[in-house]
């Protein structure tokens, strides 16, 4: 089918949702199509738990908001960026209020401000240990309200289409019909998240698989910083218990690492001991383990704050757990870094703004500059709250000099339908074993070559498969994660030094002249 729209939004995560309400606001009279590839729910924003970094009462200022983001980012945040961002979050988290969050107070009404790692004060507003819940059940309940938006659920973006460096639209898939869509735009906007589901243990959910970074890639954007992978220090360690997140609040709320005889351990590693950057602590847990060869450490809330407190503060945390027999009031929780965070994407202004003409991204998906080489915790849901908001400015005001083109169907050739399902998971466990191995939190140069070696050969088969097969929901998918791994494992090798969220054992003091990586489809 052939769709016609003003506004082409993929992903319904913070920064896609904000962005169609902003839209609709500032020009009623334009249409908007939001699609999102699995329901609206689905996305890492769900499952955010800590909470938003917003400087809120006098105990706290810009400047320490600053440093605190500069810090962590070792030397390769945009400072300017991160000047913008940060200083329109109490703005952009007031406006989430006015909406409907109702973000955690304490007995005397005052917003309940939690505190991790890397931040100097206590600075993140939250909802309870279910922030990034609420805040997407309040933007779909204010996005429902109007008639300009116009939301597909279960449609996948295969690929854009871009011409001479202009985006007219995209190729979508409609996962139940397998139909594919041709949508035309005058602005197609990326709002697809990260592409943590290139690892084996993450915390993402399913859908994470970097297709946003890998379309803009094919359609010769650049891309950047890809090899700043963020590892989260603590993803609750259970054989059923699948990429469930133990927050950072809680070490903010006084949790403490121990090996598992007890022993604490991150002082020997960072002033700041547990509350460390998150790259720092998530290094420190790795070397742990394998000097013990134990399979997780534990994080020991019981013995510092009483049960009262603990369901009160982590109700979520605290019910996940009890499902696996853990009791988080009585016992220590056992624990593993887990990937967490795409630090690069697509090089994108403030305001989403690419390379190329008419496409834009923000979020996750999106290289700022604000994160650098180590994001700071709970300054990512701001992003993606200021990117919509910037982007959606931008767009209202000048958006009649966009062009707008149809483009040619989807050709399906000579296609035929898989019988062979085996070979897409097949190829996509070795991937994400080969990089959680291979690309992991430590990396030496030997073993990225080996795993750009493999990467050539598993691109080669998933051509082939494209190429032959028809198009479904787990092949675009695949595609797409083989190409930002490869990308990543690029960017990685390019890199001779270690610094942030890059760590390699052959390269291991950093270069005096920081400089981020890019990496260009050639053509
Ligand atoms: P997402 O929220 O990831 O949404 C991506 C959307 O794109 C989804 O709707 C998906 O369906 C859609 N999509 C993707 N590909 C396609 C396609 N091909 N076609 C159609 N749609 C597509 N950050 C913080 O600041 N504070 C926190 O407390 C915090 N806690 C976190 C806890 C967990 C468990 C996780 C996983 C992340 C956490 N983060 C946190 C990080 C933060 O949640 C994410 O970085 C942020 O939510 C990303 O928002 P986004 O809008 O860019 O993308
Ligand atoms: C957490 O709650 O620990 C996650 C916060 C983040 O990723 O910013």
């Amino acid at each position: 089918m052939k769709i016609k729209t003003d506004f082409l939004i993929i992903g319904s995560g913070i920064s896609g949702l904000s962005l169609a309400l902003h839209l609709s606001k500032l020009i009623p009279n334009q249409k908007i199509l939001l699609i999102s590839k699995e329901t609206l729910l689905e996305s890492s924003t769900y499952y955010a738990q800590g909470g938003i970094a917003s400087v809120w009462n006098d105990n706290d200022n810009l400047e320490k908001h600053i440093q605190d983001t500069l810090i962590a980012g070792d030397g390769l945040c945009n400072e300017i960026i991160v000047r913008r961002i940060l200083k329109q979050a109490p703005e952009r988290v007031r406006e989430l209020i006015a909406l409907g969050v109702k973000f955690t107070r304490d007995e005397n009404g005052e917003y309940n401000l939690g505190k991790e790692g890397g931040h100097s004060v206590r600075r993140i507003l939250h909802v309870n240990d279910q922030t990034g819940q609420s805040i997407v059940k309040t933007l779909i309940k204010n996005i429902r309200n109007l008639d300009n938006i116009e939301i597909r659920e279960k449609w996948c973006a295969v690929n854009l289409y871009v011409k001479n460096l202009i985006c007219y639209g995209a190729y979508v898939l409609e996962q139940e019909t397998e139909e594919i869509h041709n949508i035309t735009a005058k602005a197609t906007i990326l709002a697809t998240g990260g592409s943590d589901k290139i690892y084996l243990y993450t915390t993402n959910p399913d859908i994470i698989s970097g297709d946003g970074i890998a379309m803009a890639y094919r359609a010769g954007a650049m891309i950047s910083n890809l090899e700043f992978y963020q590892f989260h220090p603590t993803c609750l360690y259970h054989p059923y218990a699948k990429s469930f997140l133990i927050t950072e609040a809680m070490r903010g709320e006084g949790a403490i690492l121990k090996d598992i005889k007890g022993n604490v351990f991150m002082e020997k590693y960072h002033p700041q001991k547990d509350l460390a950057p998150r790259d720092i602590v998530s290094r420190a847990i790795d070397a742990e383990l394998k000097k013990s060869g134990d399979d997780y450490v534990y994080l020991d809330i019981a013995s510092y704050k009483d049960s009262a407190h603990i369901k009160s503060h982590f109700p979520g945390v605290y019910e996940k757990c009890l499902e696996f027999n853990i009791d988080i009031t009585k016992e220590p929780i056992p624990v593993v870094p887990a990937a967490h965070y795409s630090c690069g994407g697509v090089v994108a202004g403030i305001d989403g703004i690419t390379e190329i003409k008419n496409l834009y991204v923000i979020g996750e998906a999106a290289c700022t500059g604000l994160h650098g080489s180590n994001r700071l915790a709970s300054n990512s849901l701001l992003e993606g709250l200021v990117g919509a908001y910037e982007c959606a400015s931008y767009l209202s005001k000048d958006f009649s000099s966009f062009k707008v083109k149809s483009f040619p169907e989807w050709e399906s050739g000579s296609a035929i339908p898989s019988t062979e399902a085996v070979v897409i998971t097949q190829n996509w466990d070795e991937i994400r074993m080969l990089m959680q191995n291979f690309v992991g939190i430590v990396r030496s140069d030997s073993r990225l070559k080996r795993a750009l070696k493999r990467m050539n050969i598993f691109a080669e088969e998933i051509d082939y498969y494209y190429w032959n097969y028809k198009i479904e929901k787990n092949l675009v998918e695949l595609r797409n994660l083989s190409m930002v791994a490869e990308l990543l494992i690029r960017c990685a090798l390019s890199r001779k030094e270690s610094r942030g969220t890059h760590f390699n054992e052959n390269h291991l003091d950093k270069l005096e002249l920081a400089r981020n990586s890019y990496i260009k489809r050639p053509w």
